[in-house]
């Protein structure tokens, strides 16, 4: 397989978090990601998930290793460059939302291009709205919406730059069935309607079920799952 099938390739990645004690969160670890490929990582609490999520998401930086996102050694850029990359080429989901309270929907959604400087095609963010069933939520501040709509407005704000690759860390955890279900629909949806490269961080076997792919980790080792 060419190198270009890959958009993300990480290789003996390692990090450290320094302490009295060191937590060696990442063991020398490798996991390539195939262009609009469906991964879950599953893996007990403590081992490791996060952390590779956030290096692979280039939020971190790995203390050892080489991370390849479309072509780019991004360990080799600056923190400028590289927020400019993460702005334009990478969608994150948190488990908690994480949406400004003060802004409504639609403004947290655009505020990552406005970010960059950029003006977004309304055109597009309607679509989202659309394909997400949230335009009854465009001028709402998070308050005044559930949390599966709270979510599904994160996930907006990820798509939203069009990015090549999107990152969720547990964005079920905090749902019940019926809207965790939507949510991992909507992924699915990215992935094979878009090509979007997805890695999403469950514990939930009935959603990760939704992934072409799944990958254990264990105490910072990445296996495949059989
Ligand atoms: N900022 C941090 N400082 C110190 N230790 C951390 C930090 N973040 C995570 N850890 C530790 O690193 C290990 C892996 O954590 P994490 O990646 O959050 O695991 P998971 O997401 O699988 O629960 C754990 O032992 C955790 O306590
Ligand atoms: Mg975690």
């Amino acid at each position: 397989m060419s190198e270009l099938e890959y958009v993300m390739r990480a290789k003996g990645i390692s990090r450290v978090y320094k302490g009295e004690v060191p937590v060696y969160a990442l063991k020398n670890t490798n996991i390539d990601f195939k262009k609009g490929e469906f991964t879950a990582i599953i893996g007990k609490s403590g081992s490791g998930k996060s952390t590779l999520l956030r290096i692979l998401a280039t939020l971190d930086r790995s203390d050892t290793g080489e991370l390849w996102i479309e072509g780019k050694d991004v360990l080799k850029a600056s923190d400028k460059e590289l927020a400019q990359f993460r702005r334009r080429r990478i969608g994150y989901v948190y488990q908690d939302y994480n949406l400004f309270p003060e802004y409504t929907s639609y403004e947290n959604i655009v505020f990552p291009i406005h970010l960059d400087g950029r003006t977004e095609d309304p055109d597009h963010i309607e679509n989202l709205l659309n394909k997400l069933g949230i335009e009854h939520c465009r001028n709402k501040f998070p308050h005044e919406m559930s949390g599966g709509e709270q979510q599904r407005v994160s996930i907006a704000r990820a798509l939203a730059a069009s990015p090549a690759v999107i990152l969720a860390d547990e964005p079920t955890g905090n749902l019940d069935v019926e809207n965790a279900t939507k949510v991992a629909e909507i992924l699915r949806f990215c992935c094979d309607e878009f090509k979007q490269t997805i890695v999403m961080v469950t514990h939930d076997n009935g959603i990760a079920g939704y992934a072409d792919r799944i990958v254990r980790i264990v105490d910072g080792v990445v296996s495949e799952e059989a």
